[in-house]
């Protein structure tokens, strides 16, 4: 899918957003109980996502895969699930299934990117 590459990146930003103001909320009001989470927002969310969408930009090929729509929504989704748990277990350190099944998506949506990446990115890069 074409434009991948900027749809990443806008979300990752968004995430960057909402880790920035969940670490100004946090850090403000002495909840530290959930910096785990909002590290988790930053990195999985913003770091990550940023880095995939430069992937997308740099090997053009990778985003024309079919593959490449279906890795940015397992990951995004999986992210989302991981990230809704950990806030869950920073605020009352009980076990969810939102962590367990979101870390799993969120391993499936990666290994999917490393495919991507293995097998099209060798065809055509940006200089
Ligand atoms: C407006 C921007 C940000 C604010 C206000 C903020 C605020 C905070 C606060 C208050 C803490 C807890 C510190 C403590 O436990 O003593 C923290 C921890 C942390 N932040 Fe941020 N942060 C911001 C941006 C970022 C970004 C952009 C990243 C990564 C890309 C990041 C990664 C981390 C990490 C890894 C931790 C440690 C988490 C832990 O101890 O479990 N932060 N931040």
């Amino acid at each position: 899918m074409q434009k991948l590459d900027r749809t990443y990146i806008t979300v990752g930003m968004i995430w960057l957003i909402a880790g920035m103001i969940f670490g100004a909320w946090l850090g403000g009001s002495g909840h530290m109980n959930f910096a785990n989470s909002h590290a988790h927002i930053n990195l999985l969310g913003f770091v990550v996502s940023t880095l995939f969408g430069l992937l997308y930009w740099a090997f053009p090929a990778m985003a024309r895969s079919k593959v490449a729509m279906w890795q940015f929504l397992v990951y995004e989704i999986g992210i989302l699930m991981l990230i809704i748990g950990k806030i869950m277990i920073d605020n009352d350190g009980k076990e969810t299934i939102f962590l367990q099944l979101g870390s799993v998506v969120t391993i499936v949506g990666t290994a999917m990117m490393l495919y991507l990446f293995v097998t099209k990115s060798g065809s055509e890069a940006r200089a």
